[in-house]
This record gives structure tokens, C-alpha cells and sequence, in this order.
């Protein structure tokens, strides 16, 4: 059957991502969480005891730290770009074009998360907290990644280098923890924004809560299909 086209209405869903789309997602979130349980192991003095114990031990940890960096790499975002170059093109022209309403939702954000209504503009098919997510992810993942390469073979560059790499990947790993916990209480927990979860699942999101949450872009791109 032909893929419907973004936007497409139909039983009350909004085809919202392309499965392209919907297992780039997943293959990054899934390494990234293998990244950060292994990665914890190395940060924690002593090997976090129980989790290296669960994992296999500190050596095989290192192993398993190595493994996961390649998908998390080489994959989601050559997925995107290769295979779903419009839901690319869309995800990067979003992430770096911010006008006064997404500063103004940026600003009435948090009481939005605590449950009170405020009065926010529209947004389009990323709304303000989605694209500041996006580029702390994109940014991070370039940190992360080019520190990891360098940490993982110090012999090949400068030893000022190697010591830098640490903390950048440090500081980039804690970044994206405390980013992580925000996204995961919407995703999840938040009863305003758990609908957004079926929509990055299925590639279908209740159209209810599109025209309510990105209503720019419902307006614009949704078609009875
Ligand atoms: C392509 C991506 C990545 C590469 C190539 C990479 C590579 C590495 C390497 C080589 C090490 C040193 C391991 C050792 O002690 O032998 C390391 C440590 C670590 N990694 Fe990654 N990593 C990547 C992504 C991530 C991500 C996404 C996270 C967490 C969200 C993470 C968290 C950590 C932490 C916490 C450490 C310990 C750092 C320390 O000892 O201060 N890494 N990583």
C-alpha cells in the first residue's frame, strides 16, 4: 500500500512521521540509553559496583560502550538524511528557525508543564521545547561523538586533546541526562503531551491533540485523506 502523505487525516489520527522517521528515533533513543547505562559504569568511581556486576564487569562495559557508539553514530541520523530527506530537511529547518512565538511558548513553558494553562501561541510541527531538544541532542551527539572517538584511540592525537576530551564528553553526557529527564516526563507522564508518544510510535497522532499542539502546522499541511 502507498504511504500516506504527512499530514493525512484519517479516523481522527494525523499522519504526523514517516517510519523512516519513527525508527531513527528509536534506533538513537535505544543507543543513547545503552550509551548512558554503560557510560555510567565508566563515569562512577570504582564501577558502579552493581550495574558493572550486572553488565559484566568494568572490561566488558568498555566493550559495550564501544558497540552501542556505532549505531548511535552511524545510523538514526544517515537514516534520516538518506532515506527521508523531506522529514530531515523539515526536522533541521525547524530546529534553527525560531520566531517570537516560539519565544513566547518557550516562556510560558513551564507553567504549561506544571499543569496550568497558559495562554500560548501556535506552534508549528516542532513547538519550542521540541527544538530546543533538538538541537541539544544534535549538538551533544557531535560532542559526545567526536570526544568518544578521541578517547577511544588517545594514541592518535595530541594529549592536550585527550584531556580535553573528558570533560567535553562529561559535560555533554550531563547535559543531555538533565534534557532526558525533562522528555521523558512529557512523553510519558505528562497528560497533555503522552499523545505526542503514539504519534513517534505509530507515526499516527490523535488529531485533536495535533490541532491543539501544532496548530500552525495542522492548519497548513493536514488533508482529509
Ligand atoms: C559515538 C558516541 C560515543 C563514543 C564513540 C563514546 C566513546 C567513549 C569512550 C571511548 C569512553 C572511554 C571509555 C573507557 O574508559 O575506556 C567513553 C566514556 C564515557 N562515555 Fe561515551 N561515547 C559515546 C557516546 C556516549 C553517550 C551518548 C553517553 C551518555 C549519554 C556517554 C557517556 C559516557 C560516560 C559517562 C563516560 C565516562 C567518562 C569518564 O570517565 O569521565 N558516551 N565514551
Amino acid at each position: 500500500m502507498a504511504q500516506p502523505k504527512i499530514g493525512t487525516l484519517r479516523n481522527g489520527k494525523v499522519y504526523r512521521f514517516d517510519p523512516v522517521e519513527v525508527a531513527a528515533h528509536w534506533v538513537h533513543t535505544i543507543s543513547f540509553f545503552a550509551l548512558l547505562i554503560t557510560g555510567l559504569v565508566l563515569f562512577a568511581p570504582g564501577g558502579a559496583g552493581w550495574l558493572a556486576k550486572l553488565l559484566g564487569g568494568v572490561n566488558v562495559t568498555r566493550l559495550l560502550h564501544r558497540v552501542f557508539a556505532v549505531p548511535y553514530a552511524l545510523i538514526s541520523l544517515p537514516l534520516l538524511v538518506f532515506f527521508s530527506p523531506r522529514g530531515a530537511k523539515e526536522w533541521f529547518r525547524e530546529m534553527f528557525h525560531w520566531d517570537k512565538d516560539d519565544i513566547k511558548l518557550m516562556m510560558g513553558y513551564f507553567p504549561e508543564i506544571l499543569g496550568r494553562h497558559a495562554d500560548l501561541p501556535e506552534a508549528p510541527k516542532f513547538n519550542a521545547g521540541e527544538k530546543f531538544n533538538s538541537l541539544l541532542t544534535l549538538f551533544t551527539g557531535i560532542g559526545l561523538t567526536l570526544s568518544g572517538i578521541i578517547m577511544w584511540w588517545p594514541q592518535s592525537f595530541p594529549q592536550w586533546l585527550v584531556r580535553l576530551a573528558y570533560p567535553v564528553h562529561d559535560l555533554a553526557f550531563l547535559g543531555m541526562c538533565s534534557m532526558l529527564c525533562v522528555h521523558i516526563f512529557l512523553s510519558v507522564a505528562h497528560p497533555k503531551m503522552r499523545a505526542a508518544l503514539e504519534g513517534i510510535t505509530t507515526g499516527w497522532a490523535d488529531a485533536e491533540f495535533c490541532k491543539e499542539h501544532y496548530g500552525k502546522w495542522y492548519k497548513k499541511v493536514v488533508t482529509k485523506g
